[in-house]
């Protein structure tokens, strides 16, 4: 398949290039700089200059290729616009992709987050049968804004486009994560000379290696029904506490409860504070059965022990 992936310089995207081109696939990569088309091609991939702000660019890369995956994203509005502004320049970008691709059945494969069913209302486990929470004033500025993203690729499949959406896991973890959420967990521990959990620090959290990721957006662009959503869940719920207190282990930080108060958890983590609050148990067995997926990579504690997050020491 001739398959064009945005983001392939990024977390996700340089371990999906390698994953596709090992499964024989034709591999184009987006690259908006010289240093990001180096690096495309060093993966082995074709390079096809460009922005994701270009959505016409987009769409002649989408509509010369045989698939799409798209895991590129403005993270950058984040500080200026919150999850509002990343949502709104999102969302036109799946719809040009539908533009592209409709009443092709080409595959379209975007990442979302295991969040997105919003859990806390579910009151259990999440799984791939339910859809992204349907985004209402009460969400704006709150993660779920991006939910509408998820909703607008998976609304693609009734125009004839075999989209859908991997959840990836709260934390993604490997040799190469530069910004994940472990990195930032990490960094606050430093920072702050302890490592600090909310409340009981019961709340579940949920992880996954990245090359285990990669291998789910393959199976996903080769075989996936449309208008469907997957599930990049390795290690499913894990209670932040034991998160807080394998890090703090590693540095020789204590593990301290946050009390979960509107000044004291903004206080140690910042603008993670309404993320790191909440529970997101999931399943992962749809993806499994469905797509033959298993994750093979090593969890989260052992990938702690990868040599990457705590080399400074
Ligand atoms: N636990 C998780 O990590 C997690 C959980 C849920 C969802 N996700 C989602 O998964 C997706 C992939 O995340 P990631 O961690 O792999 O991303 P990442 O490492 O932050 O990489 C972002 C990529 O987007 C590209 N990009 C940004 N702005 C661009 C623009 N204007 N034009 C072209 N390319 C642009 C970057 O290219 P440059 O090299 O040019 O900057 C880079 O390749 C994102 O949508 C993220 O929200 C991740």
């Amino acid at each position: 398949m001739r398959v064009f992936v945005t983001g392939g310089t990024g977390h996700s995207g340089s371990y999906i290039i390698p994953e596709l081109l090992a499964a024989g696939h034709e591999v184009t990569g987006l690259a908006r700089s010289d240093t990001a088309a180096a690096a495309v091609s060093a993966l082995g991939a074709k390079v096809r200059r460009g922005d994701i702000e270009d959505l016409n660019r987009l769409k002649q890369a989408a509509a010369d290729s045989d698939g799409v995956i798209h895991v590129a994203h403005r993270q950058d509005l984040l500080i200026s616009g919150g999850m509002n502004a990343v949502a709104a320049a999102e969302v036109p970008i799946m719809l040009a992709y539908g533009e592209a691709l409709a009443g092709t059945g080409k595959p379209l494969v975007t990442a979302g987050s295991i969040g997105s069913p919003g859990q806390r209302y579910l009151g259990r486990a999440a799984t791939e049968e339910d859809p992204a929470l349907p985004v209402t004033d009460a969400h704006k500025g709150t993660l779920h804004a991006r939910n509408a993203v998820e909703t607008a690729v998976i609304g693609l499949a009734e125009r004839g486009v075999r989209s859908s959406v991997v959840r990836i896991a709260n934390i993604a973890h490997s040799t190469t994560d530069r910004a994940g959420f472990l990195v930032r967990l990490v960094a606050l521990a430093k920072e702050k000379g302890f490592v600090g959990y909310p409340g009981d620090g019961a709340n579940l959290w949920n992880a996954v290696h990245i090359r285990d990721v990669a291998s789910l957006f393959r199976l996903a662009l080769e075989k996936g029904p449309a208008g469907r959503y997957w599930h990049a869940v390795g290690d499913g719920g894990i209670p932040f506490r034991e998160i807080a207190e394998a890090i703090g282990s590693r540095l020789g930080l204590p593990a301290v409860s946050i009390p979960v108060d509107e000044l004291m958890v903004p206080g140690y983590f910042g603008f993670l504070a309404n993320i790191v609050t909440q529970s997101y148990p999931a399943s992962n067995l749809i993806t499994r059965r469905t797509l033959g997926w298993e994750p093979a990579q090593p969890g989260l504690l052992a990938g702690l022990d990868n040599g990457h997050y705590f080399s400074a020491r």
